[in-house]
Parts: C-alpha cells; structure tokens; sequence
C-alpha cells in the first residue's frame, strides 16, 4: 500500500486526508493518506522517509512550505520562482518539490469566469500562498497587482521577487476589478478585515483564499455592495487535484458528490 501524507503546524483542520482518501477508494488505488503535525526541526526526518520507501508522496501546507526546500534535490519552476512547495515526490531517483497551488488557484478562477485581462488585483496579506497568488495572476495578464500586509517588511520581502506589484500601507485602499483576501482574517466568524469599499459594482470580484467559513465577513459584504464572490474551496480542491495528477497519473472526478461530501 502506498502512503501519503501532509505536514504543518496547525493540521488538525486539513481537509486533505479526507479528500485524497475519498479519491483513492473512487478511483481504486490501494493507499493511504494521513496528517501529521510536526516541528521544523522534524522536516528532514520526514522528507528522508520517501527516499526510505516509507512514504510516497508529501504535501506541505503553513507554515513550512519554503523551510523544505533546502532537504529537497530539484524544484519545479513554479517551485522555484515562488520559493514554495506543496507537493513533494520521488523522481528519477531525486526528490523534487513542486506547487500545485498556482494551478488551484488558477483554475479556481476560471471557474469563476471572470475575465482578468487586462484587470487591476488589490491583495490583501502576503503570506505563504500569496507568491502562488501573484504568479498565476501573472501568467493570466493582469495589468496591474497591488499588496498590502499589516507587516510591511512581508510585503517589502515579495517585491524582491515580483518586483512589478505595488505595495499598499495597511488599511489604505488600491483600486481593483478583483480583491483577494490572503491573510488569516476571517477564519473566525466575527473577523473583520476593516475597509471601506466605494463604488462598487457587479463587475468586481471579491475572492477569499478562506473555505471555512464558508461566507467570511469580507464576502459577506462584497455579495451586498452587488459584487461577485468566490470562496477559496474550488482551489483548495484543485490544488488536491494536482498533486493527485502527479502522483498516480489519474485525473479524479470533481463532481457535486464530492463537494457535498466535502461539506464545504
Ligand atoms: P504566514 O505569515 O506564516 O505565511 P499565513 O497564514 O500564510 O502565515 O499568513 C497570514 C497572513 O494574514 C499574513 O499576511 C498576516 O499578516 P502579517 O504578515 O502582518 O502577520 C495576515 N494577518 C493575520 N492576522 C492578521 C490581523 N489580525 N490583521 C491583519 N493581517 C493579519
């Protein structure tokens, strides 16, 4: 049987077992895919136990997806360029790393059937995911990005690497066609992310990286200024998707069983 795992720290509320397990018994696949919170001083342990056949593939969420790329042999380019690893496996005998994120997101947003061309991105945050974030919108020919972070140094940080964003102090607004909440925010119902939208309309898109809560509070009042709105499960789910892909060259069906099995 082959054996999957995800690491971080938290991972209690990791959606990732139930779905990957739930694709392996659809699809017939005899293993297993468990959740593991670790230290970081336990990473190289860990990523040693797929060069040791004890494991067969491992995906990393917050908050190590950078801190193990130094145990790693290769890096995908997406890996490389966003200095972040969700996906980890053995290939041609060396262990590479890559990110799935940057699909899942993208393919999230042509759910959405938003057109982005053209469109000016205000991102709020600029932790872990959000590197994945502005490389895909990249790719997708946005004309503009902009980053606030309540820590500046963070987003300072991200402009080494995407040095066409622009950086946004914290509580101040950029305009946007499309708004993405990437920090923590949100993850308790009562949250509030503070700003004050004006002139908003139909054509506008407020997406929340967050799926649990469902409808956090920055949605709830996109959906009333008459925005469009998306919550983050379409890319938790693609993400999934592939590095499922990788791993066992199978394509798992996304289907309203799923989601309703999901619960999300
Ligand atoms: P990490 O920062 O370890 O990558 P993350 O969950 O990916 O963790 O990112 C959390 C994001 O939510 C960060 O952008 C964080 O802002 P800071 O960099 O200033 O910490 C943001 N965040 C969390 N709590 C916040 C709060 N109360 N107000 C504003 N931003 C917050």
């Amino acid at each position: 049987m082959k054996k999957y795992l995800v690491i971080g720290n938290p991972i209690e509320h990791s959606l990732s077992p139930k779905l990957h397990n739930y694709w392996f018994e659809k699809n017939n696949i005899d293993a297993n895919y468990d959740r593991r919170k670790i230290d970081k001083n336990e990473i190289q342990e860990i990523i040693n136990e797929i060069k040791d056949n004890k494991l067969d593939g491992i995906n990393v969420t917050v908050p190590f997806k950078t801190d193990v790329i130094p145990f790693l042999d290769t890096l995908s380019e997406e890996a490389q360029i966003t200095q972040s690893v969700n996906t980890i496996y053995m290939h041609d005998k060396k262990l590479v790393g890559h990110n799935t994120d940057i699909k899942g997101f993208e393919l999230s947003l042509k759910d959405t059937q938003f057109d982005l061309n053209n469109k000016s991105i205000f991102i709020l945050g600029a932790g872990g995911v959000v590197p994945s974030i502005i490389y895909a919108l990249e790719k997708l020919g946005v004309s503009k990005i902009s980053v606030s972070n309540r820590t500046k140094e963070k987003a300072k940080d991200l402009k080494k690497n995407f040095p066409n964003i622009g950086l946004v102090d914290w509580g101040d607004q950029a305009e946007f066609d499309m708004i993405i909440n990437a920090t923590s925010l949100g993850l308790s119902k009562e949250d509030e992310i503070g700003l004050n939208f004006k002139n908003m309309n139909k054509e506008k898109l407020f997406y929340d990286v967050i799926y649990n809560p469902k409808e956090t509070n920055f949605l709830k009042t996109g959906k009333s200024l008459g925005c469009q709105v998306s919550n983050g499960k379409m890319m938790f789910i693609y993400q999934a998707f592939e590095a499922f892909k990788l791993w066992h060259k199978v394509k798992p069906k996304i289907d309203d069983e799923l989601k309703n099995f999901l619960d999300l």
